[in-house]
């Protein structure tokens, strides 16, 4: 048994007691402003727990307060995407978490000096300990841990989970047919791209977003692929949390969920590589404000 364990046959820990120390570690990290170059910044800055892990902004405020070009995305639920940010270019939640660490305009650090940061707070030797066994501390295991953290950012008990469930009472009537327009093809076509439980597809689409005075075209996916269908194409996000999430789109350019179906209705200006899965719906008031009421059920 014991030469087993030793040579890393049989672990010393269960694997639930791992993810419970990556994840705290990663907790603390995410928290962190010290990793940023002039310690004002942490993931949380942007990513904020009483928002949905959003930001509540049109588009993200960076380093220095500069405007970012796209809208913080909620966190909720990346644990299942394929892709990740707007255009999908992070292939993993690891990835994913150096690249703000990294970015000049977002926390602006480089490998060293982020392994430098880390080894001034002593009270990292010991989460890194109980994660990795080691206390040596690498941008590797920082992105791990980070990942390891997001993944506990779940939700799956929405009054919508609690009706679907079972529980009658979690939705109410208006609720209710909100989801039924939702799921209709013909009516909404909402269900077309934001599939349940988690309400994406993970694809692309151009969905008619107009181009913002004074910024040049956001070309979005087409930069991993390049294909004129993917012009203008983001990630179609998951709708969980949404409620919280204000503004609306990569660009923040709806302001209210009532905005966000008035798009889909009257708004789709842009009319170049629009995603074929798109089509021309007429809702009446109270079709909207059904469809509304639904989706704030996701919170
Ligand atoms: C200055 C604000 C800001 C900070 C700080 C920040 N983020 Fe973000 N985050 C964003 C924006 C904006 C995007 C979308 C960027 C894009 O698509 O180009 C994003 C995207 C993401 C995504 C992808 C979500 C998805 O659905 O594709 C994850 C995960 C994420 N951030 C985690 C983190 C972690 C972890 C940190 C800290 C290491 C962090 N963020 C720091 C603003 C920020
Ligand atoms: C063709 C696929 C497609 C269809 C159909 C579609 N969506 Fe979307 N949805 C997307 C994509 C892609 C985005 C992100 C677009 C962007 O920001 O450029 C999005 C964004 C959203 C957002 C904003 C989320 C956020 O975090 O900013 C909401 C809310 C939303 N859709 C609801 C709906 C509703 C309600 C319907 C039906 C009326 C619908 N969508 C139909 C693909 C689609």
């Amino acid at each position: 048994m014991e030469l087993l364990k030793q040579q890393w046959l049989l672990p010393e820990i269960s694997y639930q007691e791992r993810h419970q120390q990556l994840a705290a570690l990663g907790k603390a990290l995410f928290f962190d402003s010290n990793l940023s170059i002039d310690f004002s910044t942490s993931c949380a800055t942007c990513h904020k727990p009483d928002q949905a892990w959003a930001d509540g902004q049109a588009t993200a405020t960076g380093l220095k307060n500069k405007t970012l070009r796209r809208a913080t995305p909620s966190i909720i639920n990346t644990a299942y995407s394929l892709t990740f940010m707007w255009d999908g270019r992070s292939p993993s939640l690891e990835h994913q978490a150096l690249m703000p660490i990294f970015n000049p305009e977002e926390m602006g650090l480089n490998a060293d000096l982020l392994v430098k940061r880390i080894e001034q707070n002593p009270s990292y030797s010991e989460l890194f300990d109980a994660a990795f066994d080691s206390n040596d501390i690498t941008i590797h295991k920082v992105g791990l841990a980070i990942a390891e953290f997001e993944r506990t950012i779940v939700s799956r008990n929405t009054r919508f989970d609690r009706w679907l469930k079972g529980d009658k009472n979690a939705m109410t009537l208006e609720e209710r047919e909100g989801f039924r327009l939702f799921l209709d093809g013909q009516k909404s076509g909402c269900i077309n791209c934001h599939n349940p439980p988690n309400f994406t597809d993970h694809g692309f689409h151009n969905i008619g977003l107009a181009k913002l005075e004074g910024q040049s075209a956001d070309l979005g996916r087409f930069n991993q692929t390049p294909l004129n269908i993917m012009k203008g194409a983001f990630k179609t996000p998951s709708l969980r949390g949404t409620p919280l999430t204000a503004p609306y789109f990569h660009n923040g350019s709806a302001n209210t969920l009532e905005e966000v179906v008035d798009h889909y209705q009257d708004g789709i200006l842009a009319k170049e590589n629009l995603s074929p899965s798109l089509i021309n719906i007429t809702l009446s008031q109270e079709d909207k404000s059904k469809l509304v009421a639904f989706l704030k059920t996701l919170q």
